[in-house]
């Protein structure tokens, strides 16, 4: 090795004695290259920057998750000590912003974002097709998150379509989230695990339509509010030996229904990404012409919250 760079250095030098400005460019960028091509498992490439400008800014209408999303992420950051790995659990309807809220969070923890390769991404339909296979995903899977925390405390995995997710896989994940110093010689106490699902949605719709109908408004409406609603679905639904038996997940976040005032933001949002000029008038035609709203009688909520906006919008723009 040591000779391998003597010589290349030497070569350099030969290079560099005809054409100094060629010389000193390959150093350059041969320096480059051995000193900053990694991403490294500290401080430098994963903290905690940014999340709640970035959540404020880009999340829209969600006030209860964006709060209880700030407060898990600085609590489990600032504590030196975890006793436990952070498991947060996504529930809402499509299209409210739970996969944007995670990408938020992998883009202002990684530096390298959403590249980084301290994030893992599962999505249960697409890796965990076949019910048949159960059993090889699972010890793969455990494998898998073994492997990856042993090299980087840090890691982070996301699951997504938890709903659709076989129990037993649920079962196998479920040893590394709870409160374990060291299993088989590894601590998980850093790790952090994302579920996103669909799970729960229906009734945070109706928690929110109930509370609308109360005559409260969007922003007086609490995590408690739809807490006792969504727990007592979402143990019904999932395997109640997951969910039930210790509490591994740390925090439940419901994401509300979009409602036509969030699909006006999105629609402007998208108009300035496409480099329109958001016209109100045009925005609030679009909002009514590109969503359908429920329930019929009051047509308040978008059955798909901001999701297909941008090509509904592209597709009428024409
Ligand atoms: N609350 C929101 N604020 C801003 N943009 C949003 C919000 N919700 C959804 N969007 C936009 O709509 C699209 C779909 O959102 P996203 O993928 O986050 O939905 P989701 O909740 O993960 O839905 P699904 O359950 O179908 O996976 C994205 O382009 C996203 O930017
Ligand atoms: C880390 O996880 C990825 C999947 O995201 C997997 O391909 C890789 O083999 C894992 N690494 C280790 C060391 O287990
Ligand atoms: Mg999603």
């Amino acid at each position: 090795m040591n000779s391998i760079m003597q010589l290349t250095l030497l070569l350099f030098l030969l290079v560099g004695a005809c054409r100094a400005d060629y010389f000193f460019g390959d150093l350059k960028d041969w320096f480059d290259k051995i000193t900053a091509p990694n991403e490294y498992c500290n401080r430098e490439w994963i903290t905690l920057d940014g999340l709640e400008a970035d959540l404020g800014r880009n999340l829209i209408g969600q006030h209860i998750a964006s709060d209880v999303i700030l407060n898990a992420m600085t609590g489990f950051k600032n504590n030196d000590n975890p006793t436990k790995p952070l498991v947060l659990s996504f529930h809402g309807s499509s299209g409210t912003g739970k996969s944007l809220a995670s990408q938020l969070i992998v883009k202002n923890i990684f530096k390298k974002g959403m590249d980084s390769r301290f994030v893992h991404f599962f999505d249960s339909v697409i890796n965990f097709p076949h019910a048949s296979q159960v059993e090889t995903y699972k010890s793969q899977l455990q494998h898998w998150i073994r492997g990856n925390v042993t090299n980087c405390a840090h890691s982070m995995f996301i699951f997504d379509q938890m709903d659709k997710m076989h129990p037993a896989i649920i079962d196998g994940i479920k040893p590394f989230m709870d409160y374990q110093y060291k299993l088989d010689g590894v601590s998980y106490q850093k790790a952090i695990f994302i579920f996103l699902g669909n799970a729960g949605g229906e009734i945070i719709r109706e928690s929110t339509l109930v509370s609308w109908k109360a005559g409260k408004k969007r922003e007086e409406l609490k995590l408690e509010d739809v807490k006792t609603a969504l727990s007592s679905v979402v143990f019904d639904f999932w395997s109640s030996a997951f969910w039930m038996s210790i509490n591994v997940v740390d925090f439940f976040i419901p994401f509300l229904p979009l409602e036509r005032q969030h699909i006006v933001q999105c629609i402007m949002v998208e108009m300035v990404a496409m480099g329109l000029q958001p016209d109100h008038n045009k925005v609030c035609e679009m909002a009514d012409k590109i969503v359908v709203y429920i329930p019929d009688d009051e047509r308040r909520i978008s059955v798909s919250g901001c999701k297909r906006v941008a090509s509904r919008l592209r597709h009428f723009m024409q």
